[in-house]
């Protein structure tokens, strides 16, 4: 792996798509090149993957269920684009990863760290991110913001237990991983979250 790998992570709404724009722009402007993708997604058989886990007419689908078909997508993804990308010694930036299933699938539906960190063993292999930025936002706010209750989809969903749930779950990540994990205060503007990311980004020389 000699490329740098970057993924984003946080509850609905925090503006994490506005900030990896943003952060595209930036990256474009000083002559950087980078591969960008996102989860679940990200390759054809991906993206199937995660119109069925989307779906809101999966109501009945199980926590296992969910779990593994993320964790699917996720091994997709990651030998088909990440690995090249990386071996190809470029700066990846991922829409959410594995941290996403372990607040979500982990916490969010209770299944438990260890069952999710067993199941992705084999989707992950030895590629984790050199660095996550978790957009830090409470649920209630980040809900505000976004809006829009009949353009949700299954997960979103879930009720605010269920993201309140994910959102301790990613404090406890954050405190877990200390080092991976870039705690990023996003309750100001974009202007000043987007500083934030390029300043912890820079500390860990990955920019
Ligand atoms: P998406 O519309 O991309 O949401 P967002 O813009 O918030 O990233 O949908 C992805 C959904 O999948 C989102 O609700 C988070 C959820 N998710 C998991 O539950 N587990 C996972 O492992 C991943 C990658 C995503």
């Amino acid at each position: 792996m000699k490329g740098k790998f970057v993924t984003f992570e946080g509850c609905e709404g925090v503006g994490k798509s506005r900030q990896i724009k943003m952060l595209e722009e930036y990256l474009a402007a000083a002559g950087k090149e980078y591969f960008f993708t996102r989860e679940p997604g990200g390759t054809v058989i991906s993206e199937k993957i995660r119109e069925i886990i989307l779906d809101k007419d999966n109501a009945t689908m199980t926590g296992e269920c969910e779990a593994l078909l993320y964790a699917a997508a996720r091994a997709q993804l990651l030998k088909e684009r990440v690995a090249p990308e990386l071996a190809a010694g470029k700066l990846v930036i991922c829409d959410r990863y594995i941290d996403s299933s372990f607040a979500y699938q982990g916490r969010g539906r209770g299944l438990g760290y260890e069952f999710v960190a067993a199941i992705n063993d084999y989707a992950v292999k030895n590629f984790m991110p050199d660095c996550t930025l978790f957009l830090d936002l409470p649920p209630e706010r980040a809900f505000l913001r976004k809006g829009g209750a009949d353009k949700q989809d299954r997960v979103e969903l879930s009720g605010a237990d269920f993201h309140a749930r994910v959102y301790e779950g990613y404090k406890e990540l954050a405190q877990k991983y200390g080092e991976r994990i870039a705690v990023i205060d996003s309750s100001g503007t974009r202007e000043q979250t987007h500083a934030k990311i390029i300043a912890a980004l820079k500390e860990r020389g990955i920019i």
